[in-house]
């Protein structure tokens, strides 16, 4: 793994998965809306940047080019098709090789196996009604861009995140393939650690067409029950 392409690089997520690619010595660029690249001013001269909207096919196109691997923040905002214009992008003009590594919630469901506690079942119905009324956020249009995902013959990780909260790393989260595995009653992972296992994705091909459901590996439920993750 050599140089990464990150679509979403200037929010929180974004951030912290430059700085783990950095770490581990990749070449890094990045993909922001043009408001939000001095967000990014801490990592001049260490990252390319090419400003723009995450479903603007010609940006993807640009700064994938030649990439080894593309982590993508994939967010529901609008109700303009971003999320569906950001995964179409990457999966049109990633190379055929390139590991894909896309950011989600526990909402994703791979094979409908998943069972999902009623709080969460609530916030999406939630969320969902929300959206519609204000035009701020679209659930189905992520849920659309997963499936083109799963369908896709692409070497994809699509990592569904738990509740997030900020705070130290703990270290690589655990994680297991369905909602409701005891593993993740905890439904909480630091930010910067969903950061990490999304670049640690990058160079486990035992991830390949999987969706992990993530949670901190020092959570109550993750130390309960460490010998049993997938
Ligand atoms: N928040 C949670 O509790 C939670 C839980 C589970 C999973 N996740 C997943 O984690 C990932 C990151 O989410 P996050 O909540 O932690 O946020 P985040 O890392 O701060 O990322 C938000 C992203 O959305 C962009 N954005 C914000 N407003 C926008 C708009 N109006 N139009 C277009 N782009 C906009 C931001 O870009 P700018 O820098 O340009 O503003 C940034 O790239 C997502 O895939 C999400 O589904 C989140």
């Amino acid at each position: 793994m050599k140089k990464i392409c990150i679509i979403g690089a200037s929010g929180k997520l974004g951030q912290y998965m430059i700085r783990h690619c950095l770490d581990r010595g990749f070449e890094v660029t990045g993909v922001c809306r043009q408001r939000s690249v001095s967000k990014l001013d801490a990592f001049k001269g260490q990252i390319t940047l090419f400003p723009g909207d995450t479903n603007n096919r010609d940006v993807i196109q640009k700064a994938v080019d030649g990439c080894d691997g593309v982590l993508t923040v994939l967010v529901p905002w609008g109700r303009k098709h971003y999320s569906t214009g950001t995964a179409q992008a990457v999966l049109d003009y990633a190379r055929p090789e390139a590991r894909l590594i896309f950011s989600c919630g526990w909402h994703i469901t791979l094979d409908g196996k998943d069972v999902y506690p009623s709080s969460l079942k609530r916030d999406e119905k939630i969320a969902r009604l929300l959206g519609r009324v204000t035009g701020m956020i679209d659930i189905d249009d992520q849920v659309e861009a997963c499936r083109r995902i799963f369908a896709s013959s692409a070497r994809w990780t699509v990592v569904r995140g738990s509740d997030l909260e900020e705070g130290a790393s703990q270290g690589l989260p655990v994680w297991s393939r369905h909602v409701g595995d005891p593993i993740l009653a905890s439904n909480m992972t630091r930010r910067v650690d969903f950061a990490l296992f999304m670049a640690a994705a990058l160079e486990n091909d035992g991830l390949i067409h999987e969706a992990p459901a993530i949670v901190g590996c020092q959570t109550p439920s993750a130390l309960a029950h460490k010998n049993s993750n997938s």
